[in-house]
């Protein structure tokens, strides 16, 4: 079987958010190898030998506008992975950079995505329990303009207080919401989001930092193994253990996946939904059921 073939990137056009780090940059390694044509952003330099690599700071509306003018006409394969960690004061860029610009982008990208392409997110663990922000994130995503979006955001301070959850609950509910929808439907253009669990990458530093109230690296990663780690006497992923995945999910080996809110997180995520369904709040309980049905 030739490999190279079943994945089906040889020679095709990828754009990739967020190349120069992390999880990125390990599915970029990986769509070099199997012959992609890749076109790179980051807000930081890219060291690979992609086809093109281009620095824009993907928060901000006019220099989106500006790289995707230096993008190919036709694209198969679109991943958005770019992020940042949550500090006081940050509400409102962690919402633009971790979402609204991911959509922005993804929509302005649209009418260039070839049939039967991909376009595939980096969410998170930290958007579990999205089905509870769905109405709002949807009213949010139905916003016809960047600048209504802008103004959302000022009226919604209380969602976005929880600044890097809102966001990754924003990409979980855009992906339920649209997959089906005629922009993507009529191109069968797949849509997926991946809900990584803790990995070791250019994010964990500030991960660790702004998880203590203090800002202490060591106290927040104590904090963090706390979390996501001891439950299941687990350890933390490395980029390559998401790149790969992500790059699987965007091919045409998963050519009839679309809507897939995939958490690769060694189980963590299936055992909080294990608690609450066996736990006495019978609230949780239906809360689960009924947000899980749809
Ligand atoms: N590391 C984890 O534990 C973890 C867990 C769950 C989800 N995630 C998500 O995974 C994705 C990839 O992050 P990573 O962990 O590989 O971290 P990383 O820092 O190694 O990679 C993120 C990349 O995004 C780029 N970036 C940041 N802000 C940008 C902007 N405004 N414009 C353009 N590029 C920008 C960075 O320069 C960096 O290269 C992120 O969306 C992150 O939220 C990470």
């Amino acid at each position: 079987m030739d490999l190279k073939k079943l994945f089906g990137y040889n020679g095709k056009n990828v754009v990739i958010t967020g190349a120069a780090s992390g999880m990125a940059k390990s599915a970029t390694e990986l769509l070099l190898e199997l012959g992609a044509n890749v076109y790179a952003i980051d807000i930081n330099a890219v060291n690979l030998p992609v086809k093109a690599s281009f620095i824009a700071d993907l928060g901000k509306k006019e220099e989106i506008d500006k790289v995707i003018e230096e993008l190919p006409d036709d694209i198969d394969a679109l991943f958005l992975c770019h992020g940042i960690a949550y500090f006081p004061g940050k509400e409102l860029e962690v919402q633009k950079v971790n979402f609204y610009g991911q959509k922005y982008m993804c929509e302005k990208l649209l009418k260039r995505i070839n049939e039967h392409g991909s376009v595939t997110f980096i969410s998170s663990v930290g958007g579990f329990g999205w089905q509870q922000v769905y109405k709002e994130a949807t009213e949010l995503i139905d916003l016809p303009t960047w600048e209504d979006a802008m103004n959302w955001y000022q009226n919604h301070q209380d969602l976005i207080k929880s600044a890097y959850v809102f966001a990754k609950q924003c990409l979980l509910s855009y992906v339920t919401y649209k997959c089906t929808s005629k922009e993507f439907i009529d191109k069968k253009i797949r849509l997926n989001a991946i809900n990584p669990g803790d990995t070791i990458t250019g994010l964990t530093d500030d991960f660790n930092k702004s998880t203590s109230p203090s800002g202490d690296a060591k106290e927040g990663k104590e904090m963090i193994d706390n979390i996501f780690l001891k439950s299941w006497n687990g350890y933390a992923a490395l980029p390559e253990d998401m790149g790969y995945p992500l790059v699987v999910i965007g091919s045409d080996i998963c050519s009839y996946m679309s809507g897939e809110l995939i958490y690769i997180d060694y189980g963590l995520t299936s055992s909080w939904l294990s608690n609450a369904l066996l736990s006495e709040n019978t609230k949780t309980i239906e809360e689960i059921s009924e947000n899980s049905s749809h």
